[in-house]
């Protein structure tokens, strides 16, 4: 019989070594993934009970070729955390076209795939949970990180789509929208004005309160008041503003 254990996308790193930390206190066997091994060797080493696969999931058919290693490892996956992704910052004429593809393929396309890849399994068994990496971005347009914002959106919608056609199935489909938060994502996009720490979340608190939504199966999961706040005006300010707020904010 396979063992039971929770896979985590870009664990090498910010949010994803942090969701490993907590899964591992509370028992799970890891599957640990991201493109630098070192860095997930030390994790792993730390950790105890966690294996290591190097992928890099922007490339296509990487999702199945991590599936069919995971098989060989002797787990099965019982919970998925969709946590791999990066953002750009910049004019949408001015950023390089590989880069905004690659952008598509991790944050939608190897998500999607690795969802879709993993569902079956935990529907038949009648158990299972997958947390999808989405972001407060998620809730509008994100004019000079329009690539980003909108893979955020997708990510939220088809998470809360397919939150509802679980409903009954046993398996927790939850999206995690997290503001600001301290991690190395700032400098993988490229922001030369980092927002001031202070605004900043710390990626431990935010990765707890996405498994405390995942475990109570919450289709949206949005961590701190201000980012709560945020989310709902985005129903009640009209989006020509939104889109000009974000600008100005973002240039
Ligand atoms: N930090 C924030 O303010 C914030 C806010 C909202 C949402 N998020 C979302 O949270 C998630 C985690 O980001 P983070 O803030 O923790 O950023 P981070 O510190 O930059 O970590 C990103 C992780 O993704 C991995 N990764 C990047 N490209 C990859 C690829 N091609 N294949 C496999 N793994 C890859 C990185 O590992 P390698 O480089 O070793 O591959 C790293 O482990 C992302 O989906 C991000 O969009 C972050």
């Amino acid at each position: 019989m396979p063992r039971p254990a929770t896979l985590i996308t870009g664990a090498s790193a910010g949010l994803g070594a942090e969701f490993a930390r907590l899964c591992a206190a509370r028992g799970e066997e890891l599957v640990l993934v991201a493109r630098r091994r070192d860095r997930l060797e030390a994790l792993a080493a730390e950790l105890g009970n966690a294996h290591v696969v190097v992928a890099d999931l922007a490339v296509p058919g990487a999702p199945r070729r991590l599936l069919a290693e995971t098989e060989a490892l002797g787990v099965s996956i019982e919970t998925l955390i969709n946590n791999a992704g990066f953002g750009q910052i910049g004019r949408i004429a001015a950023l390089s076209v590989e880069r905004q593809s690659e952008m598509i393929e991790l944050n939608i396309r190897a998500l999607v795939e690795l969802t879709r890849l993993v569902l079956p399994a935990m529907i038949e068994r009648g158990h299972g949970a997958i947390l999808n990496l989405a972001s407060t971005a998620a809730f509008q347009p994100g004019p000079n990180y329009a690539v980003y914002f909108a893979s955020k959106a997708f990510v939220l919608s088809f998470t809360e789509a397919l939150h509802q056609e679980m409903k009954g199935a046993g398996v927790r489909v939850s999206a995690l929208c997290p503001g600001p938060t301290s991690t190395e994502f700032g400098q993988v996009a490229g922001v030369t004005r980092p927002i001031p720490e202070f605004l900043s979340a710390d990626a431990r608190s935010v990765a707890k309160a996405g498994l405390r939504g995942l475990d109570r199966n919450r289709a949206v999961v949005v961590p701190g008041l201000f980012n709560k706040l945020g989310t709902q005006s985005s129903r009640f300010v009209p989006r020509a503003l939104m889109r000009r707020i974000v600008a100005s904010v973002k240039a």
